[in-house]
């Protein structure tokens, strides 16, 4: 197996995302090794439903998502722990024609963990999994036969609108006529049962979020005051989207080493970390149409939770 790295300094993004009101912090911040561990404890979760009802579609439509698409090559964005995956690829080596899985995550720990149990489980499987922030390094997807994308968990829903556009027709550039993009979307759904999945009674999904400063802090060589921030998850009805916060209770000015910046809060001072938007099946379907994509199909689970969408490129 090799493993390819490709890691570009995000600092430069950060800083702009700092600088500017409202401030903001990229959500790859929250995905290091420790972020993939947090967020693989909320997929188990009581409150977090997502998780459950797409492993039930993947479950009972993996074969026809191989069969239709005939993809030889399954690339999984953000891929994590690749578990639910594992379900879509059982499908595929059963009834599909795939040979390749390339999975992308910027967990490194996290990527060569799953790619040690995929190896175990499929011996004739190639898996040729790289390190990179796939928001940036789109490009470096695999070449070569039919290729299908997934884009599971709901992850697109961390986008804002324009972002999404970007990176939906971003997609569609790098993929040839006949590929594949199956996207996995939360759907609209009464507000006290997605902000219960957003503000877990452990505490979990706090120290996640919380975790984005974790990271800034060992990695830029920050000092930002983790225990100054309260966690603070608000619903935008507007948008359709959970809106997680973090929340400076004292004033305080942190310092970037690696940035050479300081950042000067007030007391109530807000950063931004993640939007989570839930999505209504139309609007989807629109925009892949628009960013190039055809013949967008969904499939939900039995409570019509959540939903994937398989969509060919034009
Ligand atoms: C990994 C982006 C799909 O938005 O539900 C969960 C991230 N953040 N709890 C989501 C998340 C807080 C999750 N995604």
């Amino acid at each position: 197996m090799t493993l390819q790295r490709e890691l570009d300094p995000t600092a430069a993004e950060l800083r702009e995302c700092l600088t500017r009101l409202p401030r903001t912090l990229p959500p790859r911040w929250l995905y290091d090794d420790r972020g993939s561990e947090l967020f693989d404890r909320i997929t188990r979760l009581a409150e977090y439903y997502p998780t459950e009802a797409e492993r039930e579609i993947l479950a009972g439509h993996s074969a026809m998502i191989a069969e239709v698409s005939g993809a030889t090559t399954v690339v999984e964005l953000g891929s994590g722990t690749s578990d639910k995956t594992r379900t879509l690829l059982d499908a595929f080596v059963v009834h599909g024609l795939i040979d390749r899985f390339v999975p992308l995550d910027v967990s490194e720990a996290t990527l060569l963990y799953a790619a040690d149990v995929l190896n175990q489980r499929y011996p004739d499987l190639v898996v040729e999994p790289v390190v990179c922030d796939f928001t940036r390094h789109l490009s470096r997807l695999p070449q070569g036969g039919t290729r299908l994308v997934a884009f599971l968990g709901g992850t697109i829903g961390n986008f804002y609108q324009e972002e999404r556009r970007a990176f939906l027709g971003a997609l569609a550039d790098v993929l040839d006529p006949g590929d594949w993009v199956l996207l996995g979307l939360d759907l609209i759904k009464p507000i006290d049962r997605i902000m219960a999945a957003y503000h877990d009674r452990d505490g979990v999904t706090d120290a996640f979020i919380r975790n984005a400063l974790v990271s800034i802090n060992r990695d830029l060589d920050a000092d930002f005051d983790v225990g100054n921030f309260e966690y603070v998850p608000l619903w935008d009805d507007r948008e359709h989207r959970v809106d997680m916060r973090l929340r400076a209770c004292e004033p305080e000015v942190a310092h970037i080493g690696a940035l050479d910046l300081d950042v000067a809060l007030g007391a109530g001072e807000e950063l931004r970390v993640e939007i989570s938007t839930k999505f209504d099946r139309d609007a989807v379907a629109a925009e892949l149409t628009d960013a190039g994509f055809a013949d967008t199909e969904f499939l939900t689970d039995a409570a019509g939770d959540f939903a994937l969408a398989l969509a060919r490129r034009r």
